[in-house]
């Protein structure tokens, strides 16, 4: 009983210094064959101030946003995205915008924003069968400061480890891997085989007139 206490005692002074200084984070994931939509809400905590929220999000190449949906929200791409291109032709890039910047007043009010984020084309595997992968789900960090956000001209404020809020969700996707090998192997074989055919029926009609 006594033991169990003094745990309650320090688990009530550590309490606010390890999980309320952060801002609470809820978060949401649905997904349909090629398309992923994550959305996320960020309440305040008032025994923080946070007065700089920023996001910022790192894609491996099979996995890519629609450039226009990231101007709406007046995010700064870092690197190209190519919305045609299959995963082994694409570069991974980054992305960041701010969600709360203000000198004088602290984060307050609920933040929401969500993203769909798409599969891109897998090149095609040595193993026929497969026509899917499994693959990793990175999702954004979202940072915060005590103080405001730094300008740094048009670029977003540097990635901080340390304030960075990452969801504990290990999330994946399904993609699908390309045909082209399977097309590669079948075709030169459909024109083989009349070939082979061919010359067999021309080798065969030769030794019989000879
Ligand atoms: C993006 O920036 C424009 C102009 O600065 C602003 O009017 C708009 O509200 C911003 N949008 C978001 C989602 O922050
Ligand atoms: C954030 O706001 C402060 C003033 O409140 C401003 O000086 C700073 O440039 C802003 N940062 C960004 C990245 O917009």
């Amino acid at each position: 009983m006594k033991m169990w206490f003094i745990s309650l005692i320090i688990f009530l002074v550590l309490f606010p210094d390890t999980i309320f200084s952060a801002p609470g984070i809820s978060s949401h994931y649905k997904n349909k064959g090629f398309h992923t939509r994550l959305e996320y809400v960020i309440d305040s905590d008032p025994t923080k101030p946070t007065h700089c929220l920023f996001v910022w999000h790192r894609l491996p190449p099979y996995l890519y946003i629609e450039p226009d949906e990231l101007y709406q929200l007046n995010a700064t791409i870092v690197g190209f995205i190519n919305i045609e291109a299959s995963a082994s032709q694409s570069h991974p890039f980054a992305y960041c915008f701010l969600l709360y910047n203000s000198s004088k007043i602290p984060f307050r009010n609920r933040r929401k924003f969500s993203i769909n984020i798409h599969s891109r084309y897998l090149d095609p595997k040595s193993d026929q069968n497969q026509q899917y992968e499994t693959l990793y789900l990175p999702e954004p960090v979202i940072h915060f400061t005590e103080k405001h956000c730094p300008y740094l001209g048009s670029g977003c404020p540097a990635p901080l480890s340390e304030t960075g809020i990452e969801s504990p969700r290990e999330l994946t996707v399904t993609i699908p891997v390309g045909q082209e090998y399977h097309l590669a192997f079948v075709f030169p074989l459909t024109c083989l085989f009349p070939l082979i055919g061919c010359s067999l029926l021309f080798i065969f009609s030769g030794k019989n007139r000879a």
